[in-house]
């Protein structure tokens, strides 16, 4: 068997082999995130957060090469979601929620492959986005006794 060259070529491959095996394309993939994002911005949690988007139509268009990127291997995303989410004051809540609107999403409007295929990859960058974002409440360093302030 020829190997698959690292290239434009080798990501096609690649993004053929999921379409196969998940039913995932881009038209799926735009689908799934318009109802998302319909939903989203109905949600009393997520739906402020969103407030300030101006255009729509230039968001979507930005996930879905964000999506295609991360699901279909494309390549052709290159923005920077950890800056783009700063401003937003997120908290661990809204990562909760954002999750389980997806996945209710997903799971209903994708085949199990394609809703497990999308839901471990927004897992994955949810948690990296909120580890990012959001400073850890840990434990205050204990000063030991007779030391300075
Ligand atoms: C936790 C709740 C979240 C909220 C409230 C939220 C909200 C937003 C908002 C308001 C923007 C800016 C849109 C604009 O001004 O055009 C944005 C951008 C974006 N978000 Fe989120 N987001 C959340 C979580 C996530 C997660 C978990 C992902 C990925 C799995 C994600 C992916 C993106 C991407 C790719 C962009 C576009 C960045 C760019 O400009 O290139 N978001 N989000």
């Amino acid at each position: 068997m020829q190997p698959i060259p690292e290239n434009a070529e080798r990501r096609a491959a690649l993004g053929a082999e999921i379409t196969a095996r998940t039913g995932l394309d881009a038209a799926t993939i735009e689908e799934v995130l318009r109802a998302f994002y319909g939903a989203a911005r109905q949600d009393p949690l997520l739906g402020p957060a969103f407030a300030g988007v101006e255009d729509w139509e230039t968001h979507i268009a930005n996930l879905a090469r964000f999506w295609g990127s991360v699901a279909l291997m494309t390549g052709d995303y290159h923005g920077q979601p950890m800056q783009a989410h700063r401003p937003l004051a997120l908290t661990p809540a809204h990562f909760t929620r954002w999750l389980a609107l997806f996945e209710a999403t997903v799971r209903t409007r994708l085949t199990p492959e394609g809703a497990g295929h999308m839901l471990e990859r927004a897992r994955r960058i949810a948690r990296s986005l909120e580890m990012g974002l959001i400073p850890l409440d840990l434990p205050a360093r204990r000063v030991p006794a007779g030391a300075p302030a």
